[in-house]
Parts: C-alpha cells; sequence; structure tokens
C-alpha cells in the first residue's frame, strides 16, 4: 500500500487535466476513477479513496483554494478565539456526501478485490494549514498561538476533532474498511507538547472511533514521538523513512508498523529499489508489518519505479 492516486500516473493527469483538484474531489465518478488506478495500473493491494484532508475545513466554512503550482491556500486563516467562532458544525451529509459517493462508487467496483482505505488528517495537522493559510515552513502562527493561547487553540482543535469524527463515521459508513490518520505536522512539536497539544483532540476521535474499523496513525518526523504513539489505542502505527523500523520496534515493541520506504528511493534504479524493500522487510520483523513508502510518493516517480516497488513488496513479505 502507498499513497497512490496523483501525478506520477499519466492516467491522473489525463482526468486531472480535465477538472481542477477539488471538482475531481468533488466529481465522484471522476473521484471514483483516479482512486481505482493505482490498484488496476501499479498492483497495490488497498485502495486508498482519492480526496484530501482539508476537505472538512472547507465544510467547515473555511474558504480553500487550491491554486496552480502553490499547493493548498485559506485565504482566511483561522488566528483567533472569534475566528473559531465562524466556523460550523457541518452535517457532513449535506456538505461532505460527495466523499461518501465516490466511496461507494470504489466499493461497488472494487467488488471485494482489494479493501478500501478511508484518511482523515488530525486535529494538529489541520489546524496547520488553517492558522497558517496553507502550508508553512516554520508555523508561526500555529506556534504562537499554542504558547500564547493554547486553551483558545485547544478549542480549535477540539471542534476540528469533533467534525473529524463525523466524517470519519460517514466514511465507514460508505465502506471504508480502514482509516488512516495523517499527523503530517506532529513532528513539528516535542513529546511533551505533543502530549499537550495533539494528544488530547486526536485521542478523541481514536476514542469515538474505537471497534469500528482498524486504525493506522502516522506521523511524519516523529522518531522522538514513538514513546507516546505507543500509548495510542490504534491498530497500526505508520512511520516516515527516518530511522529503521528495528529501532522503531525498540521503543514500541511488537505493534504492527506501516512505512517506510523512503519515497526518494522510487528514484533509485529497479535493482537498487529491489535490495531495499528487502532491506525494509527484514528491518520490519518482530512484529506484523505492512510495506508501504514512509510517506506520499513523489510526482517525479517513474510508474515501472512504483511497480518493481508493490511487485518487490508482495513477492518478499511473508504474509501473515
Ligand atoms: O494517495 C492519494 O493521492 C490519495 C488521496 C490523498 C491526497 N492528499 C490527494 C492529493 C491523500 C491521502 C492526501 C493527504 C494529504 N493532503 C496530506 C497528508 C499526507 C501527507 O502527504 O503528509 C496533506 C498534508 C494534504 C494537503 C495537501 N493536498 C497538500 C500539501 C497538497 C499539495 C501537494 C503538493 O505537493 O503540491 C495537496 C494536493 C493534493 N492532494 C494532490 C493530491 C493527488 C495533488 C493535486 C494535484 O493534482 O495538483
Amino acid at each position: 500500500m502507498m499513497r497512490q492516486a496523483g501525478r506520477y500516473l499519466p492516467e491522473y493527469r489525463a482526468v486531472r487535466a480535465k477538472a481542477d483538484f477539488l471538482t475531481l474531489c468533488k466529481t465522484p465518478e471522476l473521484a471514483a476513477e483516479v482512486t481505482l488506478q493505482p490498484v488496476r495500473l501499479v498492483g497495490v493491494d488497498a485502495a486508498i479513496l482519492f480526496a484530501d484532508i482539508l476537505l472538512p475545513l472547507e465544510a467547515m466554512g473555511a474558504e480553500l483554494v487550491f491554486a496552480k503550482g502553490d499547493g493548498p491556500t485559506f485565504p482566511h486563516p483561522v488566528r483567533t478565539r472569534e475566528d473559531i467562532e465562524k466556523l460550523r458544525t457541518p452535517d457532513v451529509e449535506e456538505s461532505l456526501g460527495y466523499v461518501f459517493d465516490a466511496m461507494r462508487l470504489v466499493r461497488r467496483e472494487l467488488d471485494g478485490q482489494v479493501p478500501l482505505i478511508g484518511f482523515g488528517g488530525t486535529p494538529w495537522t489541520l489546524a496547520a494549514y488553517l492558522v497558517e493559510g496553507g502550508g508553512s515552513k516554520h508555523f508561526e502562527h500555529l506556534l504562537a498561538w499554542s504558547y500564547g493561547d493554547p486553551e483558545g487553540l485547544a478549542r480549535l482543535l477540539d471542534r476540528i476533532a469533533d467534525t473529524s469524527i463525523a466524517y470519519l463515521r460517514g466514511q465507514i459508513a460508505a465502506g471504508a474498511q480502514a482509516l488512516q490518520l495523517f499527523d503530517t505536522w506532529g513532528g513539528v512539536l516535542d513529546l511533551q507538547r505533543w502530549r499537550a497539544l495533539a494528544l488530547p483532540p486526536l485521542r478523541k476521535i481514536v476514542d469515538a472511533l474505537q471497534g469500528t474499523v482498524p486504525l493506522i496513525y502516522y506521523v511524519n518526523g516523529g522518531g522522538h514521538l514513538l514513546e507516546g504513539m505507543s500509548e495510542l489505542p490504534v491498530d497500526v502505527l505508520s512511520v516516515d523513512w527516518r530511522q529503521p523500523l528495528s529501532k522503531v520496534r525498540r521503543t514500541v515493541g511488537p505493534r504492527v508498523l506501516q512505512g517506510n520506504f523512503d519515497p526518494a528511493a522510487l528514484l533509485a534504479p529497479i535493482p537498487e529499489i529491489e535490495r531495499r524493500v528487502a532491506a525494509v522487510i527484514e528491518e520490519g520483523k518482530g512484529g506484523g508489518h505492512i510495506v508501504n513508502l514512509g510517506h506520499g510518493i513523489l510526482p517525479m516517480t517513474p510508474v515501472d519505479h512504483a511497480k518493481a516497488f508493490v511487485e518487490a513488496a508482495k513477492r518478499l513479505s511473508v504474509r501473515s
């Protein structure tokens, strides 16, 4: 499994040429089509819904723009307690029903061939985009708020958690067979501040979804957070490539791990990719392991390299 759809596939770019990114997300037939592409073209053993973690923030009333080449932006960032009060608690069927429709289409098309994974961002990571107004290098606004008025920021995170719970429950109702929570920016916090700021709203989501479908928690750049992550009652811990899985295991024990092939290593020659897949599998021994990339696939990845990765992972891993 890896972050699948996207710009490295010519077939994705062909669909994308006809529709901008948000239109693609909001047109269930197109979203379903690009969700299925990696399953058909690359042979991955799970489908991951084509959507974006930022969509529920738009549903909460924050204008979201995907400008060409700039990534996502929120022209009206949320930076004060008054700004929080202007956000809605949306009816997710009404405002995000297009996601659920796409999922139902995908499940029907897949007809049980591979499972469908849904996803969302963690409140901390979603707030990072909403407060900064888009991507950021240093997250000054978010971090200033976290030091200046942690209770106010906690209120925002809690509002995001509530909408996320409704949204993720909607995904389960629409057919998600597992859910991945992406904490792309959890790693900017030290362990103590991660526990104080990021964990409570994340824990609220995890508790609300307990006993539904398997939950996967992913942190990027979170090697220093492993001790905290390991206490989270999720089924799978997903990690980036920055440290070997054997070392991750020393902190988290025999839990199911997901990862952690360096996406940039897909740019290496195919024999080197195969060697590195074998190494990742070797490193992952000592507990369950879902072979995956350690972060999203890079747009310039050659398709035959992505295929070589999937084939090697299937050939070399022992199913348990
Ligand atoms: O595998 C998939 O493509 C499934 C769907 C998916 C997308 N975004 C589609 C997308 C998933 C799982 C995401 C998650 C996501 N989105 C995250 C968390 C995972 C991570 O990468 O850390 C984050 C932080 C976002 C927010 C986001 N969306 C950013 C920062 C960008 C710009 C990326 C860039 O490199 O320019 C997006 C756009 C986006 N989301 C694209 C896709 C396929 C590219 C859109 C395009 O075609 O132009």
